[in-house]
């Protein structure tokens, strides 16, 4: 049985680097194509078992080259593959990624496959939907994503729900989900509370308690996390590195987050622990190969920087 289960999108990302995001009928020029793993369920698969974790993958690619290369890199890096479903009928997912200077990026995401999971295909993988945590993002279709969500809680498994990329839920998600991880627009999606500061923030959290999860972290890029709980807020800062590319940051975040609460971390432990994987994966290009491993996460928390 794996610790974390995540259910959730692969894609083949084709990343540049960008000097600025090009306006309405404008032409640019970028440089240095990356074609690389991403979709935010496997990069959240690989960054539980980077760092540490037990890790199932369960998705859908499509049966051409993309595909395979998906099926295989996850077998390399050690996750059981056996729930990526390969379906002729639709193509796999691509991303298609400009970072800037800062490292910020924008995404335009193809679904293709990743948007024809259906809870079908998963209650006939329902022995692979046994472990500690079920870990879901929001890139494959919501009445999958919450056929899970019922499913894990009636096995007794925790629910993560990290709501990327950034949509409005039916109330009925909030009550199965006991830990919800969005960043700022997306808890801003959920809530209509607008993007302020930490107060503002805090207030979103609130608002998504009264919603039914169990607890909210909030994660803020360089200002850190807010964990809103039953018994009030909680700030953790952010960790101090050269960010070069934000792609996959709150996979990393979320993937070490399900990592350390299945090995029994308490979320005091478990949220700093996610910071540092979070703030690693920004220091290096891309989506998979930023994710940090459990050593370099290590190091970082004990730096204290
Ligand atoms: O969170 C980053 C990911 O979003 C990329 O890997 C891309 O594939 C999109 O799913």
């Amino acid at each position: 049985m794996s610790a974390v289960v995540v259910v959730g999108s692969a894609n083949l990302d084709f990343t540049i680097q960008v000097d600025r995001p090009p306006q309405q009928g404008e032409t640019i020029f970028g440089r240095d194509l990356l074609v690389s793993f991403g979709g935010k369920g496997a990069n959240q698969a690989v960054a539980a078992r980077r760092a540490g974790a037990n890790v199932t993958f369960i998705g859908k690619v499509g049966q051409d080259r993309h595909g395979e290369e998906i099926r295989k890199n996850l077998e390399t890096i050690g996750i059981d593959g056996a729930g990526l479903i390969s379906d002729a009928t639709c193509g796999t997912g691509v991303a298609f990624i400009l970072v800037d200077p800062s490292g910020g990026n924008q995404i335009v995401v193809v679904s293709g496959c990743n948007y024809r999971l259906t809870p079908e295909e998963l209650e006939s993988r329902d022995q692979l939907l046994a472990g500690r945590i079920l870990l879901l993002q929001l890139e494959t279709p919501h009445d999958t994503v919450r056929w899970a969500l019922q499913r894990a809680k009636e096995k007794g498994m925790r629910t993560i729900l990290n709501p990327a990329p950034a949509a409005p839920l039916p109330r009925e998600h909030f009550s199965l989900v006991d830990l919800l991880t969005p960043n700022e627009t997306e808890a801003s999606a959920l809530t209509g509370v607008p993007v302020k500061d930490l107060d503002g923030a805090e207030k979103m959290g609130e608002r998504l308690l009264e919603m039914g999860c169990g607890d909210v972290i909030i994660t803020l890029g360089a200002r850190g996390a807010l964990w809103v709980g039953k018994d009030g807020a909680r700030h953790f800062p952010a960790f101090s590195v050269r960010t070069i590319d934000s792609t996959a940051a709150g996979d990393a975040f979320n993937g070490a987050l399900a990592a350390a609460l299945a090995e029994g971390k308490a979320l005091e432990k478990a949220i700093p622990f996610a910071t540092a994987a979070g703030a690693l994966a920004t220091t290096r290009r891309g989506a998979q190969e930023s994710l940090p491993d459990r050593t370099a996460i290590d190091a970082l928390l004990s730096s204290g920087q």
